[in-house]
């Protein structure tokens, strides 16, 4: 949804070089145009952007010899209001090509300040709604002659969601951050300052952050730093210490992120695992109020977008099973219409934590008086902060499109929870809680079995990646894998991809299959096994290509498949961790193979932080 960064420093720094690897890093927010603004030593603007990837941009600025400079911001962008072009391209002047401004969210009122302002004799030359920006600071300077005043005057008026920097010849050693609603994080270094959209486009510099609060302004320079509220009251904001490292952030050697990021799984339910399981106990729960909370609510209603709303799909059937709570999901975008009481505990679960929809969802939920819990990974984040209760998923960075590395972590704390929650409830004994946790240490051994079957998948991927059609099934706690597998498939290699509950084919999507279909069918030995296999015999008696995800060692569904794609055989209930490994892989070889760019996607981008 648009990455915006920031830098200003004493020239110890080429801020083309910073603001360009910066951008890189914020890529996966947004890529159909990219843009710089630098203000050079000399006080002029050099303005370079482009329709395209940051390596569009980076060509163009091959034929510019940018002068010595110590300021400067640049944008990534995932365009809302205004069709991708270079016109439209980030950062936008006002008409003395004084103010700069890159931006991140949408201004809802744009186009009645927009006439204000032509009314006032400004002349546009895009279509954004960023641009008003730009123009109505240079506005209220004609009158105020105060430029900070005229910041907080302007941001005043903009209705909707914005993460602004602004530059201003003017002020060549200032950099003002704005934001309302979408996230803004400032990063201190050694007589240097830096904004970004995200930690991972600061960690490079410093692990020293402040994250801006909603309505808050940052005036930035190489050594200091003020933080007032929209009525230009001063701020004291606490600096945090980033526990990431560079390194998280890196792809290492691995042609994408996406690939990295699936390779990582092991290792993250590791890190959950010692975080929290000590001594045969789960420790989520540990919260007195938390547990007092979830010990009272008779529902649950887990609000979610996405790969997070199939990780709490799964988490329905696990809490339900285990806790034996009553458990809705739902698209956050569609959560308003639900029906939520007293009783009803509200959970968000999100990678980001900046989504609109969920924080909208939450927000909701806040002002109707429940308290929300939420899943997120991304520490500080806005969902985060705005909930009662957060557990976090200590997944680390992750930077390709496709969420893959968060959806097991997500799942494997619902786990934690569902189990945590029963045995508090009482209907999880002792015996059952050290049998489950013996079964939990070995998923990160579990899936790196399943991650060395990489080459076979490969295979697989080389024989189906010419169909446009594909059709994923499960039934229970793997109709969630289908759901997860079939959106892994279309939003990086942009095949039709459905996924469906195995028994629902029978009322009408069988209607599709014939021998140019392939069919995943996610059967590993569960209780609704014989179930699955009824479900997928109706395909094959089609002439359906089954492409089958099984427990080792079943010859009743080899018979029936194409390909068979064999992992380990575990609980059920650990099942959905386990067996969308070979889906993840098996998307990306299939987006690999159409040349499709798997870690940035068309027309998506990662954080959708619009409604
Ligand atoms: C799919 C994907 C998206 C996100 C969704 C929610 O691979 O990444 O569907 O899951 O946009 O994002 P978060 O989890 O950040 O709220």
């Amino acid at each position: 949804m648009c990455g915006i960064f920031g830098y200003v420093g004493k020239g110890q720094k080429d801020v083309e070089s910073t603001i360009i690897v910066g951008l890189e890093r914020l890529e996966y927010r947004g890529y159909d145009s990219a843009g710089i603004a630098i203000i050079d030593d000399n006080g002029n603007f050099i303005i370079v952007k482009r329709k395209g990837r940051i390596s569009d941009l980076k060509k163009a600025l091959e034929n510019y010899n940018i002068p010595p400079s110590k300021i400067g911001i640049g944008h990534t962008r995932w365009a809302t209001h205004g069709k991708v072009s270079d016109e439209n391209a980030h950062p936008h002047l006002d008409s003395n090509n004084k103010i700069a401004v890159v931006h991140n969210g949408i201004i809802e009122n744009y186009l009645e300040l927009k006439q204000e302002l032509i009314d006032k004799g400004h002349v546009f030359t895009s279509e954004t709604d960023t641009e008003v920006i730009a123009h109505m600071i240079e506005e209220y300077q004609k009158y105020e002659n105060d430029y900070i005043k005229s910041v907080l005057y302007t941001v005043k008026r903009l209705k909707g969601t914005f993460a602004l920097a602004i530059l201003n010849r003017e002020y060549p050693d200032m950099l003002i951050g704005v934001r309302k609603d979408s996230p803004l994080i400032i990063g201190i270094g050694n007589g240097e300052m830096f904004l970004a959209s995200d930690i991972p486009a600061i960690l490079p510099h410093t692990k020293r952050i402040i994250i801006l609060d909603n309505e808050e302004i940052a005036i930035l320079k190489s050594d200091k730093y003020q933080i007032m509220d929209f009525d230009g009251n001063l701020k004291n904001k606490q600096i945090k210490e980033i526990e990431w490292d560079a390194q998280m952030a890196e792809k290492g050697p691995y042609p994408h992120f996406m690939l990295k990021e699936i390779y990582e799984q092991p290792e993250v339910i590791e890190r959950n695992i010692d975080k929290y399981i000590r001594d045969g106990e789960f420790l989520l729960l540990k919260d007195h109020n938390l547990r007092k909370l979830l010990l009272n609510k008779n529902r649950i209603v887990i609000q979610a977008a996405g790969t997070s709303l199939h990780a709490g799909i799964v988490g329905r059937y696990l809490i339900e099973h285990f806790a034996k709570i009553p458990v809705d999901t739902d698209y956050s975008s569609e959560f308003s219409h639900r029906i939520v009481d007293d009783k009803t505990l509200v959970m968000a679960i999100s990678q980001s934590g900046e989504t609109m929809d969920t924080l909208e969802g939450l927000r909701l939920a806040k002002k109707l008086g429940l308290e929300v819990l939420s899943i997120v990974n991304v520490v500080d984040s806005s969902i985060a902060r705005e909930s009662d209760y957060v557990i976090y998923i200590n997944a680390g960075p992750e930077i390709g499109v496709a969420s893959t590395k968060a959806y097991t972590a997500q799942i494997t704390i619902l786990l934690f929870l569902a189990l945590e929650l029963g045995y508090l409830k009482g209907f999880v004994d002792k015996k059952t809680i050290d049998y489950y946790i013996s079964e939990i240490r070995k998923l990160p051994y579990v899936i790196s079995s399943v991650l060395y079957k990489d080459t076979q998948i490969q295979y697989i991927a080389q024989k189906f990646h010419k169909h446009n059609h594909f059709m994923f099934l499960g039934r229970g706690i793997n109709y969630p894998t289908a759901l997860e597998g079939a959106l892994k498939l279309k939003e990086i290699s942009y095949i039709h991809a459905t996924g469906y509950a195995a028994g629902e084919m029978k009322h009408g999507p069988l209607a599709l299959i014939d021998e140019n279909w392939p069919v995943v069918v996610i059967n590993p030995k569960t209780s609704v096994y014989e179930k699955t296999f009824s479900n997928a015999h109706e395909v094959y008696t089609r002439g359906g290509k089954i492409i089958s995800v099984v427990s080792e060692r079943d010859e009743k569904m080899k018979e029936i498949s194409q390909e068979i794609i064999e992992i380990p055989e575990v609980d059920e209930f650990l099942t959905p961790i386990v067996s969308i490994i070979p889906l993840q892989l098996l998307a990306y070889h299939i987006a690999n193979l159409r040349g499709c760019d798997v870690d940035k996607p068309r027309n998506i981008a990662k954080v959708i932080t619009v409604p």
